[in-house]
């Protein structure tokens, strides 16, 4: 089997490399290959590369994922979030290769407390958003057999995510303040590439589970919660932070101000994904003490 894997460098593309390699001929890009376009910037060039490659799956780690500068770069973010995806749907179903594609809780408008189903309806708040839908929506209007998982709050030893923000920041600072009202799982990038390793597997064997999935760790938490739990963690591992555990404020997000609108409701309901690919979701915090862990070799 030959797989085609786009943004090799990201937090999931990065763990991708690891888990897909079993699976067959692997075959990573990022945007500065010189041999294959990798670069999604450029949709013409990514469709030629499959046209060339001839993959049996293709997935998809990259994407524009600059939540805020999106706002300001709406065309860029549309063609590396809609266009891209589009030409990898329409040369793999030219191919009949499968395409393995991530999205976000970000589709969502946040409201209400319940945990979104596929089903329910979108309503992006940032341009961010409503580019990783147009992807999923071209995705779909293709022929191309596809899996989507949305997923959210992703974060890796390797990369840039909230939790080694407020590591650094706590040893920055002596006060922080942290968004208390915005709910949803942080997701191991680990664990990302690790069930599409396991779904790639199965939609080989079972095609009629394509479709799109909430892949989520398992549990909730807000910003506020999470940032007590990183920071516990390492106070307990012997590292030496400025910020106090009394001297971290909770906000709400109307008290912080960014060029993009977040959703408070990112809750994604797992329940559907469990059951077509059989799996248990962990909870959130067993993947965050791991990274945690290698982090400060506890
Ligand atoms: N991060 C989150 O919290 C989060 C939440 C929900 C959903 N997701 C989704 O999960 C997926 C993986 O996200 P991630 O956290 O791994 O993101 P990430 O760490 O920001 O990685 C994104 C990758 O895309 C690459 N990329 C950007 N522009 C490109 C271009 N023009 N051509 C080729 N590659 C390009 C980046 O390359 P460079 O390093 O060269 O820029 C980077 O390697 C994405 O679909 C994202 O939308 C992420």
């Amino acid at each position: 089997m030959k797989i085609l894997l786009f943004g090799k460098n990201g937090q999931v593309g990065w763990e991708l490399q690891r888990s897909l390699a079993p699976l067959g001929e692997l075959l990573a890009l990022d945007r500065q290959d010189r041999q294959h376009c990798g670069d999604l910037s450029n949709p013409e060039g990514i469709a030629a590369t499959i046209r060339a490659l001839r993959p049996n799956v293709i997935v998809n780690a990259a994407a524009y994922t600059a939540v805020d500068k999106a706002e300001a770069e709406i065309e860029l973010a549309n063609t590396i979030n809609c266009a891209a995806p589009r030409a990898m749907a329409e040369a793999a179903a030219e191919c009949g290769a499968w395409l393995l594609h991530y999205s976000t809780d970000y589709v969502f408008n946040g409201s209400g407390n319940r945990a979104w189903r596929e089903d329910d309806a979108t309503g992006p708040l940032n341009v961010y958003g409503q580019t990783k839908l147009a992807g999923e929506c071209a995705i779909q209007a293709s022929a191309c057999r596809h899996l989507i998982f949305r997923t959210s709050w992703v974060y890796a030893a390797r990369g840039n995510n909230f939790v080694k923000t407020m590591l650094r920041l706590a040893q920055e600072r002596q006060q922080l303040s942290v968004i208390d009202d915005q709910i949803g799982a942080p997701t191991g990038a680990e664990l990302l590439a690790d069930v599409a390793a396991h779904a790639i597997r199965t939609a080989l064997l079972t095609p009629d589970v394509a479709g799109v999935y909430h892949l989520t760790a398992a549990g909730e938490t807000s910003w506020y919660e999470y940032a007590h739990f990183a920071l516990d963690f390492a106070r307990q591992a012997g590292v030496a932070l400025k910020t106090p555990k009394q001297a971290i404020t909770a906000i709400p997000t109307s008290a912080y101000q960014t060029p993009a609108k977040r959703p408070l409701n990112s809750r994604l309901n797992i329940e559907k994904l469990q059951a077509a690919f059989d799996l248990r979701l962990p909870p959130w915090q067993a993947g965050v003490e791991r990274m945690l862990a290698e982090l400060y070799g506890k």
